[in-house]
């Protein structure tokens, strides 16, 4: 019986050797994924070459209308960046390894820095909608995990620690960036669900409970898959609804946006930062 194993690296390899005949001879050393209603970092990039999502093996598509599909490589405060415009969720139907397969192929192709930008529900009752989060630990409750299933053993362990995902570095430089700029940047753990439903009081109350200051639909994979492969990562959420249990207000998705698109220019801002000074 062929190794399921087996044909997990092979896709990951054959989109990998399809994105170096694509990219040159150029080492890109920073990958970033831009999360909802943050793509606009990526006008900050000097291109050098678009990929579609679509031409690469293997690559799952992105079904979410407000994510567009495809990886930019560019000079991004000189250094060379290789960005995900657009992500995937488990709730589009992805598996969590379909979700993670292009950080599998980001350090396939050398890279070892991961910057991940999302979209979060604030429910530290001191968060205010707009505010930036830097995820300083997670909660996986998705009920999914990249690792589950045959060890890539060329990726990394077989029990991964996490017991620091997000790298203090990457992170302290994000907070000296914040201070200098007098951008309010929260800290606080970050809880992921599936979705795509958002959370009722009860969950909310759950959740905040169990302690977590945000929860989102996204990111944890990616995270895990890159700690798995030894990356450094680091992770900011903006925080696009306040998740009070005992004062909620319906949320209306386009509200999320636009709190999305408030916060842009302070994420940006941060995350070009980080991108210079890593
Ligand atoms: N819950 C889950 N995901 C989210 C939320 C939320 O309240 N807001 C933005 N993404």
């Amino acid at each position: 019986m062929a190794d399921p194993s087996d044909s997990e690296l092979a896709r990951v390899l054959e989109a990998s050797a399809y994105l170096r005949s694509q990219l040159g001879d150029v080492d890109p050393e920073i990958g970033i994924i831009l999360g909802t209603g943050l793509g606009d970092l990526a006008k900050n990039i000097d291109v050098s070459k678009t990929v579609e999502y679509g031409d690469v093996p293997h690559f799952p598509l992105s079904t979410v209308e407000s994510h567009h599909g495809r990886l930019i490589l560019g000079n991004l405060e000189d250094r060379m960046v290789l960005a995900m415009q657009g992500r995937f969720h488990l709730y589009e139907g992805y598996s969590a390894k379909e979700v993670t397969m292009p950080v599998r192929v980001m350090r396939e192709l050398g890279l070892e820095t991961l910057l991940i930008s999302n979209a979060a529900g604030g429910m530290n009752p001191l968060y205010r909608r707009g505010d930036l989060m830097l995820i300083t630990d997670h909660i996986n409750l998705q009920g999914a995990n990249p690792l589950i299933g045959a060890n890539i053993d060329r990726w990394g362990p077989r029990f991964p620690d996490m017991s620091a995902p997000y790298n203090g570095e990457l992170r302290a430089l994000a907070r000296k960036s914040a201070l200098d700029r007098a951008i309010k940047l929260q800290e606080g753990v970050y809880v992921s669900v599936t979705g795509p439903c958002l959370e009722t009081r009860a969950e909310y109350r759950f959740l905040r409970g169990i302690g977590a200051d945000a929860v989102g639909m996204s990111t944890v994979p990616e995270v895990i898959a890159a700690v798995h492969m030894g990356m450094r990562v680091a992770a900011i959420s903006v925080i696009t609804d306040e998740c009070f249990p005992d004062a909620l207000e319906p949320v209306n998705i386009e509200d999320i946006f636009a709190a999305a698109a408030s916060a842009e220019p302070s994420l940006t801002a941060i995350m070009k930062d980080v991108v210079r000074n890593c």
